[in-house]
This record gives structure tokens, sequence and C-alpha cells, in this order.
């Protein structure tokens, strides 16, 4: 398989007239988590609907494993192995936590493939709620769900939008060991947080946005041994 799971190389990125990212460039590594930083508005959302497919870029290239996915739709992605799970935790409310599982199956060809049980595993919670409408879950469990639903369609490359958004403590270090696991499983990650310990504690790259752009990329080392880096592009300290 190659080093590279996902390259994109000057990627713009438009809503109407809105002009958002500006020749964004990163690389996510086979196996490895890539945090993806930035204030509120830097871009980042946008970022990872870009490269669903969602908001189609408006130029640059989105290469998976070296094939070229920018100009794919977003159903042809998530086959070719892309899966976002997003921001504000979308689940169906008024589906189980199992519907919601089973609707979100996909079979690909992946070592260890994902299913019902495998996801129980990962979040136990999740499975003494099996029955439960989604929408009476807590946060937290919400959460876990949501990455759970984009397990199950085995990707390659998974895309996490704040996945602490919102959640107390306790919970945010749950949902933290899962992604770890997942991480230990192979899969190629990228992570955006508001959360930088979070982040910090689970990031092998680090990529900083500000007003669509790319401000600063470095190794995970590098950041924590350079602290003033995140204070200057993120104000957190
Ligand atoms: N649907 C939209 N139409 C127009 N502009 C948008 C839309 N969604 C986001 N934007 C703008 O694009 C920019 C980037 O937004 P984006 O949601 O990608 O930021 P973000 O880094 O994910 O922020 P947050 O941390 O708040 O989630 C912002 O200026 C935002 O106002
Ligand atoms: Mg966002």
């Amino acid at each position: 398989m190659a080093t590279n799971a996902l390259v994109l190389n000057q990627v713009n990125a438009h809503y109407g007239d809105s002009h958002v990212l500006h020749d964004v460039s990163m690389t996510l590594r086979s196996g490895t988590l890539l945090a993806l930083l930035g204030r509120n508005g830097a871009g980042k959302t946008t970022t990872m609907l870009t490269i669903s497919g969602l908001l189609p870029a408006s130029s640059g290239e989105i290469n998976l494993y070296d094939k070229p996915i920018a100009s794919y739709k977003p159903e042809n992605i998530a086959r070719a192995g892309v899966r976002l799970c997003p921001q504000g935790r979308r689940i169906f409310p008024s589906l189980s936590v199992e519907e919601n599982l089973k609707v979100a199956a996909q079979v690909r060809p992946i070592k260890n493939p994902w299913d019902i049980d495998r996801v129980y595993d990962l979040f136990p919670q999740l499975k003494v709620r099996i029955k439960q409408r989604a929408g009476t879950l807590s946060g937290g469990e919400q959460q876990m769900l949501a990455i759970g639903r984009a397990l199950m369609g085995n990707p390659d490359v998974l895309l996490l939008d704040e996945p602490s958004e919102g959640l107390a403590p306790l919970i945010v270090a749950e949902v933290g060991k899962g992604i770890q696991k997942i991480k230990a499983e192979g899969l190629s990650i990228i992570l955006v947080e508001q959360n930088f310990k979070l982040a910090m504690g689970l990031a092998d790259e680090v990529v900083i946005l500000n007003t669509g752009r790319v401000a600063y990329q470095g190794s995970a080392e590098e950041v924590n041994a350079n602290p003033e880096l995140a204070t200057k592009h993120l104000g957190v300290f």
C-alpha cells in the first residue's frame, strides 16, 4: 500500500462567491493521525466537506492512495474508502442505536472489517442502549454512535470533525480512548479539534489553518516541544 493515504495539493473551495479554502495542501500518511487545528471559522469543516465531496473543490488535487478523487461524487468517495463523522454528530434521532449502525454499513475489502459487535466492543456503553432511540442518548453516547456509524462504512480514511465538542471532560477522555483504539487498528485519521490537549495526545502530524490557509504544518513532537507555536496560531497555552 502507498505510504500516503490522502494528499491535498493546492485545494481551493468556495461557498458561492465566497472563497474559503486557499491553496490548502496537506499529507496524511497511512496509519497515522493528522490533527487539523485552527480557530473558529478557520476552514476546518470546509476542508472535511471538500475531501468528502460534499463541497466540491473549485481547483486543486485530492488523492486517495494515489487515486484522484477530487471530481468524485460524495457516495463514490465513501465507496473509495473515506468516511466523515460530521461536526454536530448527525445521527438519525428516531432510529434505534442498532438501526443507526445498520443503515451505515458498507462492505469494503479491509483487513479487519467492522460490524455492530465490534462497535459495541469499542464503546460498550452503546451496547446497553441497542434498542433505544438515538435521539434519547446523552451527547457522549451520540458521539460514540456517530463514530460507530462512520466505522461501519469500513473506511481506510476516517474524518472526525470535532468529536469532543460540547462533551464533559470524563466523556472526552472516553471518546479519546476510542479514537486511540481505532488508530491502533491502522486506520488513517484526520481529527479536527478545538481541544488542543486531546488532539496533541493522539496526533502524529499537525496542520493549523488560519482564514482558510495552512499557517503551520509539522510533527506533533515539534508542536509539543515548541508551545509558542500553539500560542501564536491558536491562542492556547
Ligand atoms: N454554508 C456556508 N456558506 C457560506 N459561508 C460559509 C458556510 N459554511 C461556512 N462558511 C464560512 O466559511 C469559513 C470557514 O468555516 P468552517 O465551518 O470551515 O470553519 P471551522 O474551522 O470548521 O470553524 P468551527 O471551529 O467554528 O467549526 C467561515 O468564514 C464560515 O463563516
Ligand atoms: Mg467546524
